[in-house]
């Protein structure tokens, strides 16, 4: 399997919660690497834009409403089948459907609510770390 880059994002009600650290070390323990992050707040249009596939979803407003909330933590997490490894780590979109161990299963609070976001396939990591990172904040 190739190393791959993907997009993590550290979602409001984890931030709020202090559990970046937390949430970070379980990446780590899973063998993916911080290779690019920062801390922002996104305006209600930014998550908009970030979340465009999902304009016509009932759950929309809410979830960009959400996600301008507080702020969030942006990665780029880098390792062998880094995009599959990184959502077996998150868990089910909704924590009531996660693993055991999983971070959403620990500390997701609901189906929008669910602490972190990861990219679902190559296409899409290239273009969510392009949404947040240009090539020189990404250090591998
Ligand atoms: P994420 O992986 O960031 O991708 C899209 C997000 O939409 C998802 O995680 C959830 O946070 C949110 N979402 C999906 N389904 C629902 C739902 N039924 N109600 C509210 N938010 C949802």
């Amino acid at each position: 399997m190739a190393v791959q880059r993907t997009l993590s994002i550290i979602k409001p009600d984890a931030t709020r919660r202090n559990l970046t650290g937390k949430i970070i070390a379980k990446f780590e323990d899973a063998g993916l690497r911080v290779v690019a992050q920062k801390r922002i707040r996104l305006t209600k249009e930014e998550a908009g834009r970030f979340y465009a596939v999902h304009r016509e979803r009932p759950f929309y407003d809410e979830l960009c409403e959400f996600m301008a909330s507080a702020p969030i933590v942006v990665q780029v997490l880098e390792g062998e089948d880094a995009i599959a490894k990184n959502r077996e780590v998150m868990g089910a979109t909704d924590p009531a459907e996660a693993a055991e161990g999983t971070i959403r299963k620990e500390f997701a609070l609901s189906k929008g609510e669910n602490s972190v976001h990861g990219s679902d396939a190559p296409e899409t990591a290239a273009e969510e770390i392009r949404f947040f990172f240009s090539e020189l904040e990404i250090v591998g």
